[in-house]
């Protein structure tokens, strides 16, 4: 068996197609947490219709993507700013805010820190606990909040967890943190998948709000990864005129922008997929739940965390298990707070998905 030291992130199938030798494109990746049922099939036919598009700059305030994008989220679309995936944004508002030092809660996607250490920041971690399923216990947590801290960062769902907040909860956590001047970055990629997604995005928060941005792409939910498409929502317009000073001049490319406009229009795949990955979820929640071999936690997001509870076996060989029938889970004993007892997979079509559970539940 392969020891791998380096974890292998959700898009690397060219690593996996060197170390394997499986060809990438027979690889079923359930761990890129994207969509299984592909782009909008609205997306398919039109877009290729507008290739004329990339003869002309798009508009440099990308005024019809931001009111689509608006009408999506329901907020206004002055809030709205774009960015080349979410990760331009994460990138962009950690270079604004420029934390000397951040609480992010995890374990979480490692791009937060990443950034603000190159920015030279510190980075704490409030860890979300194994014994209360990863959940927050916000009293707990706000109770650490002080004036030491000039950024915290919340992803919900969260990824790896799949665990989630309320905005109940989250103006607890803005109310406390103003108190503090703390600027709260919230990063929803995940949130539309939730089948609370009513009760858990922020969104209506920013009306109230100027401590938080929230962060959501394209690249998971529509399954558009490749687009580089991603945007932000905050009612700190002051905080957008920075972004905007700060930021590159058209790193959303001009097909980007038209497929954005598409996209978020067709309601059909948007209620298709809401409806596959919330039946998926729930079945395959169930199953593991049964079976005294894993620890599952109650997920929101379109994957799920498992805790191996047998003696001996490993993320590590669990991966490579899978990885032997084609198919790419994700081991997360990189994630800080985890070991080589936790795997992560996202949620498939039905057949995928009974493919891999008979692949790890054998
Ligand atoms: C929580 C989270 N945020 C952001 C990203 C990056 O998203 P994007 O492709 O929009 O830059 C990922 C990708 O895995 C993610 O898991």
């Amino acid at each position: 068996m392969l020891q791998h030291k380096d974890h292998f992130h959700g898009s690397d199938l060219e690593k996996i197609e060197q170390i394997y030798g499986i060809k990438k494109d027979e690889i079923t990746s359930f761990s890129a947490n994207v969509n299984p049922l592909g782009i909008s099939p609205l997306l398919r036919e039109t877009l290729a219709r507008h290739i004329d598009a990339i003869c002309s700059y798009p508009d440099r305030e990308y005024l019809s993507l931001r009111k689509c994008i608006a009408d999506y989220v329901n907020t206004d679309y002055e809030n709205i700013i774009m960015g080349n995936g979410s990760t331009e944004l994460i990138s962009l508002l950690i270079q604004i805010q420029h934390p000397k030092k951040a609480l992010i809660i995890g374990p979480t996607y490692s791009e937060y820190e990443r950034e603000i250490s190159l920015g030279g920041g510190t980075c704490l971690y409030y860890p979300l606990k194994e014994e209360q399923d990863f959940a927050l216990n916000a009293e707990h947590f706000t109770a650490q909040l002080n004036e030491s801290i000039d950024l915290v960062v919340i992803c919900n769902p969260n990824n790896p967890t799949s665990s989630a907040i309320t905005r109940k909860t989250m103006r607890h956590i803005l109310d406390v943190c103003k108190q503090n001047d703390i600027f709260v970055m919230v990063d929803e990629t995940y949130v539309e998948f939730a089948d609370n997604y009513e009760e858990i995005t922020s969104v209506p928060l920013t009306a109230f709000y100027n401590n938080i941005v929230i962060l959501r792409g394209t690249s998971k939910f529509f399954a558009a990864p490749g687009l580089r498409l991603g945007y932000a929502i905050t009612g700190n317009r002051d905080f957008i005129k920075l972004m905007n000073t700060r930021k590159n001049p058209w790193t959303i490319n001009s097909l980007a922008v038209i497929a954005g406009e598409i996209m978020f229009q067709d309601k059909e795949y948007i209620q298709k997929t809401r409806k596959l990955i919330s039946e998926e979820r729930a079945r395959i929640y169930q199953i593991f739940s049964k079976d005294n071999r894993f620890k599952v936690y109650p997920p929101s997001g379109n994957f799920m965390l498992v805790r191996l509870m047998s003696e001996g076996l490993t993320s590590n060989e669990l991966f490579d298990r899978a990885i032997r029938e084609k198919m790419m889970i994700r081991d997360c004993s990189t994630f800080p707070f985890l070991d080589n007892k936790y795997i992560r997979f996202c949620f498939m079509s039905q057949e995928m998905n009974d493919q891999l559970l008979s692949c790890l539940m054998q």
